[in-house]
């Protein structure tokens, strides 16, 4: 909405031009060819030079038709500064339109999905399709169009779970959204903060010193780090602690981006969808999530 005084400028400064425009073409339309002899307009370019004729009439016209059609515009459309228009229309209001005309297509197919528990939603060929499509509008950004994720961003095709992958705890996550965080370690010092990237490493196996991986683990249980991520490192689905045991990587696996983590903790959030999309949406796209890790694991 513009203020009172500038809907009424741009309502003149419209109306000014076009009239302006009409004006011209009607003063123009006034000049007589003067009989027999053309005037030039003393314009002259090595010997060419240019007659001073009034336009071809159908050019006129056509410029006659461009006015009628911006006045006729201005007064259905809204154009004059605040005027709504004889139409009434609003790019908001055509949005809603259709909007209102896809739920009433689409509503009741949804609200048999909402129906339906994720888990029979997951078995109907039908429903995974919907629900692959919704993945493809509203989740690929982050998590990748093949579902496979990238740093920080977690892959949801290989069975593993921060929070767990129940449908049930899939269709929450997507509801209300994820904040995880890791807290930062910097007090704990370089040398102490490599012990325990070396321990950590040493869970999934990786290549690490032993000796630093020994100082790492006592660090492991005096350090609050088994507090959120179990006593063995296995994780804890309840705050989104990863488990640090199966070489399944949020961040990275090198000793760089561990002690990185460490130092500087980590804050990751999953942006809540249950304000945006209806139920049936929802339990479509939670379907589509779980299929994909019910499939022979993908690394
Ligand atoms: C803005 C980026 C973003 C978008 C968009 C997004 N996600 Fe996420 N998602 C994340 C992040 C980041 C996490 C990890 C949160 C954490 O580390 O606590 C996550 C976590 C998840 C998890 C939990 C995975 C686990 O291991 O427990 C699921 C399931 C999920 N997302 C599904 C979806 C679906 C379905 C959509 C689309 C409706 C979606 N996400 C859209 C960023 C996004
Ligand atoms: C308050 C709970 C909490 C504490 C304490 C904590 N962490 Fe974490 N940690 C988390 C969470 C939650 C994440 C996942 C962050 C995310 O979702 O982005 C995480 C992530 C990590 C990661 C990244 C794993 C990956 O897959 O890339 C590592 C490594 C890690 N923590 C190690 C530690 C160590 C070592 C300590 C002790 C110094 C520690 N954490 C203390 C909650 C905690």
């Amino acid at each position: 909405m513009l203020t009172s005084v500038a809907s009424i400028i741009v309502t003149i400064v419209v109306l000014a031009s076009i009239i302006g425009c009409g004006f011209i073409l009607w003063n123009q339309s006034r000049i007589k060819l003067p009989k027999g002899k053309v005037e030039t307009t003393g314009h002259a370019w090595d010997g060419l030079e240019e007659y001073n004729n009034p336009l071809p009439k159908w050019w006129m016209y056509l410029f006659w038709i461009t006015v009628i059609f911006a006045l006729a515009y201005v007064f259905l459309y809204p154009a004059l500064g605040n005027n709504k228009g004889m139409l009434d229309w609003s790019s908001t209001g055509q949005w809603q339109k259709e909007i209102n005309k896809a739920d009433e297509q689409y509503g009741p197919l949804f609200a048999k999905y909402a129906q339906t528990p994720v888990q029979d939603l997951a078995q109907d060929p039908q429903a995974i399709e919907v629900g692959k499509r919704l993945y493809l509008t509203y989740c690929y950004q982050c998590h990748g169009s093949d579902a496979r994720g990238a740093k920080g961003f977690p892959n949801l095709t290989d069975g593993d779970w921060l929070y767990g992958g129940q449908p049930e705890t899939i269709l929450q996550t997507i509801t209300q959204g994820r904040n995880g965080m890791m807290p930062p370690h910097a007090h704990l010092g370089e040398e102490s903060i490599k012990d325990l990237a070396n321990y950590v490493r040493s869970l999934s196996g990786l290549a690490n010193d032993s000796l630093r991986a020994a100082k790492g683990k006592e660090l492991f249980a005096s350090s609050g780090c088994a507090g959120c991520h179990g006593p063995d490192g296995k994780g804890n689905q309840a705050i989104g602690a990863p488990n640090l045991t199966d070489n399944v990587w949020l961040y990275g696996s090198s000793e760089k981006t561990i002690a990185e983590t460490i130092t500087n903790g980590r804050q990751n959030m999953m942006p809540a969808f249950g304000d945006r999309l209806n139920e049936g949406k929802l339990k479509l796209l939670s379907a589509y999530v779980y299929s994909l890790s019910q499939k022979p694991a993908a690394k």
